[in-house]
């Protein structure tokens, strides 16, 4: 057993700020509105989602070093950007803040959040998706949001997502994270999350 979303929405609550919070709750709307578009657990994709930010001040140059004793690799850009963490670190304290234990899937999607990866899965995915489009997200147009959404498919989403980061990238003079770089490759050849 695990507590309910209410219980765990107000956990989140005190754990991050309040302009945090409220992104948290639009990633946590967006991902139900895309696990019931795409037939996957709209009550799970609702939860990861609350979830997936909860550890975002709590990253710190320990980090690295506590996400490989649990048993996380811990990718270049994570060690050079320690808050890049606070997924892994949300994947790690998962058990706990439910008070029981999550699907395998949960902490995959929350580890993968921030990054990407092909180990993400389809509530990686939805997570990724909401976290970018959300309503409180101001760096999008509501164009671009229809855009993204117009996708067909999750996967179709993420690579039109990547590409407006790589054009961002390009622009800022931002190397991409490799890992990163295998999802976009992944998927363009053909894999499914
Ligand atoms: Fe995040
Ligand atoms: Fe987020």
């Amino acid at each position: 057993m695990i507590i309910s979303y209410t219980a765990l929405e107000e956990k989140v609550r005190s754990m991050i700020k309040p302009k945090r919070f409220i992104h948290s709750e639009g990633v946590a709307s967006v991902s139900a509105d895309l696990a019931s578009r795409f037939s996957l657990d709209v009550s799970a994709a609702r939860y990861i989602g609350i979830y997936h930010d909860a550890y975002r001040y709590s990253a710190s140059d320990s980090s690295p070093e506590f996400c490989r004793k649990n048993g996380i690799d811990v990718f270049p850009e994570e060690e050079a950007d320690p808050m890049l963490l606070h997924g892994a670190l949300a994947a790690i304290h998962f058990d706990e803040d439910a008070e029981g234990s999550v699907p395998e899937y949960f902490r995959r999607a929350v580890r993968h959040h921030t990054l990407g990866s092909p180990d993400m899965g389809p509530y990686g995915a939805v997570v990724y998706i909401a976290d970018y489009i959300e309503p409180g997200r101001k760096h999008l147009t509501d164009d671009d949001r229809k855009h993204i959404l117009s996708a067909d498919t999750l996967e179709d989403m993420i690579i039109r997502i990547m590409d407006m980061q790589r054009s961002y990238f390009m622009r800022e003079g931002i190397k991409e994270a490799g890992i990163s770089g295998k999802l976009y490759d992944f998927i363009k050849g053909g894999g499914r999350l």
